[in-house]
């Protein structure tokens, strides 16, 4: 039976503490609720507000890419130092242990191969699915300017009102048309448009003039994408440069998983990301992981 006369006296209201009320860390992102957060929190580090988010994704359109052919061997041993992971649902349930702990990002669109129009995509999952994995966010390709942009658009805006609905983040993944000519001028266009339609992340390309305008005109946290295969250092310096300039940390394939020493490679991109390294201390330390 509950003691209710000695409880009554016992109990504590910390009548000289204020109740909290703390800014969520990302930005662009105070307004949405507490299960968005949280999968959030799962892809973006609370302590730097960061991410470093592990692209291998590109099977989805160009089948068994350079790298990773074999995800079970050479991918798993990367996924200690990956604070979110970016992937098909197939290769999630084929070769990704589910005691996996940080966040995964669903690749949710899709349809041409690499031998068809690359814009002419659709959803490609259900958001039913997307939650029996347990996925912190999904993510779409938004070909602004190409061939299929209004039907790109809508798959992104039709994934919002779900990912709204259950409370998974939608990440939107700014991919250049053939013809289109990747500045700073296209990047602003793409990332603010994909944002305004309700986007709770936006992935670009870094480019070297004026990034810095496409990370402050866009709302939300914006994520660079690693591109094709550079030498280590540059890569790193690229990286430095996009956080320096406003990202919220990297989203990054090809870098990584293309290099000599994948697992020393994301752990010098991690110094960079998240402790501010400079590119240099950072490839010193990718050299001496290496060498091990
Ligand atoms: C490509 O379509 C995928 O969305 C990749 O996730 C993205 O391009 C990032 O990978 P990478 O760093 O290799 O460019």
């Amino acid at each position: 039976m509950a003691d209710i006369e000695s409880t009554g006296e016992t109990k504590d209201f910390c009548l000289d503490h204020p109740a909290r009320s703390e800014p969520f860390f990302l930005k662009g992102s105070n307004s949405l609720d507490w299960g968005m957060q949280n999968r959030l929190s799962r892809i973006f580090s609370p302590a730097s507000g960061k991410t470093v988010m592990l692209a291998i994704d590109h099977g989805y359109f160009q089948g068994p890419t350079t790298g990773l052919e074999r995800v079970d061997v050479k991918i798993v041993p990367l996924l200690p130092h990956a604070d979110a992971l970016m992937l098909t649902r197939g290769i999630l349930r084929t070769c990704i242990p589910s005691s996996f702990g940080r966040g995964i990002v669903l690749r949710a669109s899709g349809g041409p191969s690499i031998l068809k129009e690359l814009s002419n995509e659709e959803i490609a999952v259900d958001m039913e699915d997307a939650l029996r994995l347990n996925v912190a966010a999904v993510a779409v390709q938004v070909f602004i300017g190409g061939e299929f942009e209004t039907r790109t658009v809508h798959n992104m805006t039709r994934l919002v009102d779900l990912g709204n609905r259950y409370g998974i983040a939608v990440l939107g993944v700014t991919a250049v048309g053939k013809e289109m000519v990747r500045d700073a001028k296209y990047l602003r266009l793409a990332c603010r448009i994909c944002a305004e339609l309700g986007a709770h992340v936006v992935k670009t390309y870094y480019v070297a003039e004026g990034f810095e305008t496409v990370t402050a005109s866009c709302p939300v946290p914006v994520v660079m994408a690693g591109g094709k295969k550079l030498p280590e250092l540059e890569a790193l310096k690229m990286a430095r440069r996009a956080v320096a300039e406003g990202a919220a940390g990297v989203d990054m394939g090809r870098n990584i998983f293309q290099s000599e020493a994948p697992a020393a490679m994301i752990q010098a991109v991690r110094k960079v990301v998240h402790e501010n390294a400079t590119p240099e201390a950072a490839y010193q330390y990718y050299l001496s992981l290496k060498g091990k």
